[in-house]
């Protein structure tokens, strides 16, 4: 069977272009594109005939579909050959029963889904798998692709460098300059990539990448280029599936530049379409206080307007003009939608009170953990939901983060977790006297 993905144009003008193409946006209303399958020959597969080919798939050898994004191939990418995927293993990441950290909060079915346990240690891999892939495939096919480039908080550069890095294909990332963690600013240096950092902001660095990508030859990476949504939408399949094909009734998310939330929606709704779930689960993006367009716009009806980010130790997601806002409020639309915002305590208390119960949450999962946190107190999640959160990257990505919290270094923070080191002289006194001090400090 000849599965066949197009790009077309989101607010619904007509006309479709090939994948293979760069265009990021509709010539006719400028508008974003989306990724549009042939659900009609998709559909000649029963639903659990689907269901039970992912299964099958899922974590084994045959390439490239062990990974969790190709397993899911005919859903995400279905042209690609086999022998242009760059693939590392992408998906099957743990989705973990947060037994203790949901007894705290009177729950019982909430799950974390651990998207930062994967390549380059953030979700940006699912999608950037299927971004490369395509590139190397085009100039395969004598294209003339000089680089690929992107805007980013950190994550994204990480996972596009490695990426190229694996395809031999010249990678160029711009950064704000100081605003990325230390790990993530060393990632794309690692793996040869052209590394800019630049004066400003997030929102700078993505209008002057945009403009390369109009004029230079150079292949835009960034999650406007909606091939990076499709390996992002198998997050939703993936937990799914992990849940033995039952839909958790809240996802939440945090939201920066909202593509991955658009693709949340997307992969969900793609189910539905091909009859794997019969319904929806309502989706709640978190957003930092600092920077917070979403949120302002959910409490307005909907209606947008950017912001200057402010600094936020949820430094991937300080964007005040996220490029995908229009899909995503489309998505929060269908999926009965809750913006909740977090104030650098509270995401800074949330990630330290669950890494109490086993995680070691970075601070964009922390914005997430404290949206959980508000909404139960306020009784608009209910004590028997089945919850995930979606934890976007690996807390080892944001040591500085850490520390500053367990060494009371972060401003506008008062920890009440914070769990610094006792230094002690080399005398077994001391030693023993420290742990009795602890054992009745905790009684
Ligand atoms: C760790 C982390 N969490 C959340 C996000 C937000 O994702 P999005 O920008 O697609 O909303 C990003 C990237 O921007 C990120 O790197
Ligand atoms: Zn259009």
């Amino acid at each position: 069977m000849a599965y066949r993905a197009v790009f077309r144009c989101i607010a619904g003008c007509p006309g479709e272009f090939p994948i293979w193409e760069p265009v990021y946006r509709c010539p006719t209303c400028s508008d974003l594109l989306e990724v549009s399958h042939d659900l009609g020959a998709l559909k000649n597969r029963s639903a659990s005939a689907w269901m039970r080919l992912f299964d099958e798939r899922y974590k084994r050898t045959a390439w490239p579909y062990g990974s969790s994004v190709w397993g899911k191939k005919e859903w995400v990418c279905p042209e690609i050959r086999d022998e242009s995927v760059i693939s590392m293993d992408e998906g099957g990441t743990n989705l973990f029963w947060a037994e203790r950290f949901g007894r705290e909060l009177g729950m019982h079915d909430l799950w974390v889904k651990m998207c930062g346990n994967s390549h380059t240690g953030s979700f940006k891999d699912l999608g950037m798998t299927v971004l490369v892939s395509v590139v190397r495939q085009i100039i395969e096919d004598g294209g003339t692709i000089r680089a690929v480039a992107c805007a980013s908080t950190g994550d994204t550069s990480a996972s596009l460098a490695a990426y190229a890095a694996g395809g031999g294909v010249p990678a160029i990332v711009l950064l704000p300059r100081g605003k990325v963690s230390t790990a993530q600013l060393l990632q794309p240096i690692a793996n040869g990539a052209l590394v800019l950092a630049l004066d400003t902001d997030f929102d700078g660095c993505m209008a002057i990448v945009q403009r390369l990508s109009q004029d230079e030859g150079i292949y835009l990476a960034n999650s406007m280029n909606s091939l990076r949504l499709e390996g992002q939408k198998t997050v939703a399949i993936e937990m799914v599936q992990q849940l033995d094909w039952e839909v958790p009734d809240v996802v939440i998310i945090p939201g920066g530049n909202l593509g991955n939330v658009s693709a949340l929606g997307a992969g969900f709704e793609m189910m539905a379409s091909l009859g794997i779930i019969n319904k929806q689960p309502q989706i709640v993006v978190a957003q930092a206080e600092a920077a917070n367009p979403l949120y302002l716009a959910y409490q307005n009806n909907w209606a947008f307007s950017p912001v200057v980010a402010k600094p936020t130790q949820a430094s991937a997601i300080q964007i005040g003009n996220p490029v995908s806002v229009r899909k995503a409020i489309r998505t929060l639309q269908r999926h009965n939608g809750i913006v909740a915002q977090a104030s650098e305590t509270e995401l800074a208390e949330a990630a330290a009170r669950a890494d109490r119960t086993g995680m070691y949450n970075c601070p964009h999962t922390g914005v997430a953990l404290a949206a959980l946190i508000k909404l139960r107190e306020r009784g608009e999640i209910d004590p028997s939901a089945r919850v995930v959160v979606v934890s976007t990257a690996s807390g080892l990505k944001f040591t500085d983060f850490k520390l500053g919290y367990h060494e009371r270094r972060l401003p506008d923070v008062r920890p009440s977790h914070a769990n610094a080191p006792l230094e002690l002289a080399n005398d077994y006194d001391a030693v023993r006297k420290a742990i009795d001090r602890h054992a009745s400090e905790r009684a």
